[in-house]
């Protein structure tokens, strides 16, 4: 059957109609809001290349918190800007370290009921070179080293854990990461801790502004050593199938819009959970068509998630959480 018979308007008719038929849909619960921490009290300091995100000291991330769990965001996501930094990044596994006292504080406060505390695991907000792992030096120059960094890796995981974290995040790209933060994490009694891995995070010129709120840019080089190939759809599955392998419980796929095929590849692969993350260069590049007032902000926010969805995503960590819950709210 064809036209005349076949008329695809009939179901497009009334928003009742359309609602019968939509395939895909973003719940407040599937979002997940990134959170930076800094120290200090009542600071609440703007990133210039991301208007509306802030660096947060613990006591503003308290309030953050309890207006995204009032809104029925499904958790935040924890970064960490330290007082200093070293060679080795030990502020991510301190134990009073500036994401495990807002995790503490977070836990402990109504909001943490209703929402799922997710703590990045990496080492290059904490480190003075600002790699994700421990640099050293080699004849024609310097290298990330991989296996003594997982080490820290897993260290930085069990600390982040026993601070109140729910899940942890991976986001490093070493291999191995996975297998040695569950080891950690079985050995310090945190066995119910699920890992959420980056498993397939690309070497993008969309993190860039995130490097600027997290102050984490590298000193030197670029990080594709380590972080993956733009142009590598199957290098991807491998990193999944590796992941998964280790015992990542659920994956996380980064960055979203430029990257919906491996999104989709993904779902079709594997049974796990996929989470992706809209990074902050898509919610740059929004943010500056909507102050020049080139698109519509509400529908083009709404439509950049439910692409991601679309493709394949069940969750999305995105800085238009909690305008998104509001609106769909
Ligand atoms: C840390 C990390 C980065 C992002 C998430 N975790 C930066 C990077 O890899 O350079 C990027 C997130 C974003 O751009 O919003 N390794």
């Amino acid at each position: 059957m064809s036209f005349p018979e076949v008329r695809m308007r009939r179901l497009r008719r009334s928003e009742p109609m359309r609602a019968l038929v939509r395939e895909t849909s973003v719940e407040p619960g599937d979002l997940i809001y990134p959170i930076f921490l800094c120290t200090g009290e009542g600071v609440r300091r703007e990133i210039s290349s991301m208007p509306g995100v802030f660096n947060l000291s613990v006591d503003e991330a308290v309030k953050e918190a309890e207006n995204a769990a009032k809104l029925g965001v499904g958790g935040l996501l924890f970064f960490g800007l330290p007082e200093s930094k070293d060679e080795q990044g030990s502020g991510a596994w301190d134990d009073n370290g500036i994401v495990q006292q807002g995790l503490r504080a977070i836990k402990a406060s109504a909001a943490s009921k209703k929402l799922l505390l997710i703590a990045d695991v990496c080492l290059c907000e904490y480190t003075s070179h600002g790699h994700c792992g421990v640099l050293v030096e080699t004849g024609d120059g310097w290298t990330v080293e991989n296996d003594p960094t997982l080490d820290l890796l897993g260290q930085t995981a069990a600390s982040l854990a026993r601070a109140g974290a729910d899940i942890v995040a991976p986001s490093d790209m070493m291999d191995g990461r996975v297998a040695a933060i569950r080891s950690a994490l079985d050995h310090l009694d945190c066995a119910d801790t699920p890992i959420l891995s980056y498993a397939s995070k690309f070497a993008s010129a969309f993190y860039g502004p995130f490097r600027e709120a997290a102050d984490s840019a590298p000193q030197f080089g670029d990080r594709k050593s380590y972080q993956m190939d733009a142009a590598n759809l199957r290098e991807a599955m491998r990193e999944i199938d590796l992941d998964i392998g280790e015992g990542a419980d659920m994956i996380l796929m980064k960055p979203a819009m430029p990257y919906l095929d491996v999104i989709r590849a993904a779902r079709e692969r594997v049974e796990v959970p996929i989470g992706a993350y809209q990074v902050s260069g898509e919610y740059s590049m929004l943010m500056a068509a909507f102050e020049k007032g080139w698109l519509d902000r509400d529908r083009a926010i709404l439509e950049s998630l439910l692409g991601i969805r679309r493709a394949g995503a069940d969750f999305i960590v995105t800085y238009f959480a909690t305008e998104a819950a509001k609106l769909l709210g």
